[in-house]
């Protein structure tokens, strides 16, 4: 007699789990079942309905083997499976060992499955749909090499709880829609609308992809290649290749310039909570690109990238604000934003030419909370101000310069570990961790906030006359 079963495609695990359990406790051998359905030359009966007299027990390890192994795409995945049972129950031998056959084969494919689930989280780019309803709408294509979907989903939904979403695969569509996630049959290639967040990757790729350190395989191996055309910002790929060996040796005829002394020492002093470095960067330029790189705190995670300071190498003046914004995330640049014009138009009133010092921020990454299509500013803690330090020092230490100006609390606390309120402090040096003078200074985003007319006026005036302080101070004229 021989039987015929055929499963699911959803809820595979716990149908398979059933006839499994209906199978083994009727003492059915393996090589009397036909898992693909029985459809064969030989006409396959159902397996009988009740459980059998004999109750199999099998371990832990077993149901998780099973449980991942389940999702590989290979018909005889099944079969395999049914094996294993039969002989842990016949106590034949341990077929869930790397040393036995059946064992490594089954390993493989649970490691093949694994994969695939994290290529998935990696590679699965969501663009947003319209919406009528008050949570977004997000789709995304997606082709996994095996039936992943359905355990693959379960990181989305954690993830992206306050949104609706769904994957399209060739196999299956998965929706999570008002917190409930269902799986339904594939459908068509959905036809996804252009999305601003695909420039957002492009950006974000292009600025962490290092050319002196292009490896082929492990690119193709990290982000094999039948990936690439589903992913926005793969399309770069060619072209900066093609660029790669020229912009290695623009960056070897630019050399490297002399670390100043007593940087390492200042940042050390900056972050005197952190480890020691054993990679100190030698340079201001090598420091630049190893923070494109860092993660020293969580806020690299949903910002763009890292926003390092810019101006003059050799500044004698030092600007220094709390985080970049929204805009200066996406541009990859401080103050450009609306904090941004005011500090530059008071910087112009009091001809402090931005060419000429060195502009940078306490924090390097943006931190905010999603709020519908907008990102809200949030001010950064103690603890992030504390973990970025190790640039700012880093910074101040290359460029020395002769007068540092903290506009805003943030900034203020960075430079010199004192949290006291800023509205004692305003207009006053004060010697900061680097053991140089600080001046302390309104932050332009807290002269926009002022929401009485007079009181903004005022403060907008103490920030350009500080900023003229700073200039005669670092020309020697007071
Ligand atoms: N606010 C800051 O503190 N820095 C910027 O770069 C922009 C806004």
């Amino acid at each position: 007699m021989s039987y015929g079963v055929t499963l699911p495609e959803r809820d595979i695990f716990d149908a398979w789990r059933v006839a499994a359990r209906v199978a083994i406790s009727h003492r059915i051998p393996p090589d009397q079942i036909d898992w693909t359905g029985g459809g064969g030359l030989f006409v396959a009966a159902a397996l009988p309905d009740d459980p059998g007299p004999h109750q199999a027990r099998v371990p832990e390890g077993f149901v998780r083997l099973a449980g991942s192994v389940i999702w590989h795409s290979a018909p005889e995945r099944l079969p395999l499976l049914y094996q294993a049972l039969w002989r842990l129950d016949r106590r034949d031998g341990d077929p869930l060992s790397q040393a036995d056959a059946l064992g490594r084969r089954l390993h493989l494919l649970a490691k093949s499955v694994g994969r695939d689930i994290h290529k998935m989280h990696a590679f699965v780019r969501f663009r947003e749909c319209p919406s009528n309803g008050p949570r977004r709408r997000f789709a995304a294509w997606f082709e996994p090499e095996h039936n992943t979907l359905e355990p693959g989903s379960r990181f989305f939904v954690k993830r992206f709880a306050d949104m609706d979403w769904l994957i399209a695969t060739p196999r299956q569509t998965a929706h999570f829609q008002d917190g409930a996630l269902s799986f339904g049959p594939a459908g068509a290639r959905p036809d996804l609308p252009e999305d601003a967040s695909e420039s957002l990757w492009a950006t974000y790729f292009a600025n962490i992809f290092n050319p002196a350190r292009v490896k082929l395989a492990a690119m193709r191996s990290e982000m094999p290649k039948k990936y690439w055309k589903n992913l926005p910002e793969t399309r770069l790929i060619p072209a900066m290749l093609k660029d790669a060996e020229a912009r290695v040796q623009r960056m070897r005829e630019a050399g490297a310039t002399a670390a100043r002394p007593g940087a390492a020492a200042i940042s050390t002093r900056y972050s005197s909570t952190m480890p020691q470095d054993p990679n100190l960067p030698e340079t201001l330029a090598a420091a630049c690109s190893a923070a494109k790189g860092c993660r020293r705190c969580g806020l690299c995670e949903a910002a763009t990238q890292t926003v390092w300071g810019e101006g003059a190498a050799d500044a004698a003046l030092m600007i220094v604000g709390e985080q970049p914004g929204d805009r200066e995330d996406l541009a990859g640049r401080p103050f450009v934003g609306p904090a941004g014009q005011l500090l530059r138009q008071a910087m112009a009133e009091t001809g402090v030419d931005p060419e000429r010092v060195w502009l940078t921020n306490a924090v390097k990454h943006f931190k905010f909370i999603p709020r519908g299509k907008q990102r809200l500013h949030q001010s950064p803690d103690r603890q992030e101000i504390v973990h970025c330090r190790w640039w700012l020092g880093l910074e101040i230490g290359f460029i020395q310069p002769r007068l540092t100006v903290a506009l805003g609390a943030s900034a203020a606390f960075a430079l010199t570990d004192n949290a006291a309120p800023l509205a004692d402090r305003r207009g006053k040096v004060e010697i900061g961790l680097h053991d140089g003078p600080v001046l302390m200074s309104w932050h332009p985003s807290y002269i926009l906030r002022l929401a009485d007319r007079a009181q903004k006026d005022q403060a907008q005036q103490q920030l350009t006359e500080d900023l003229g302080f700073a200039l005669r101070m670092v020309r020697n004229e007071e």
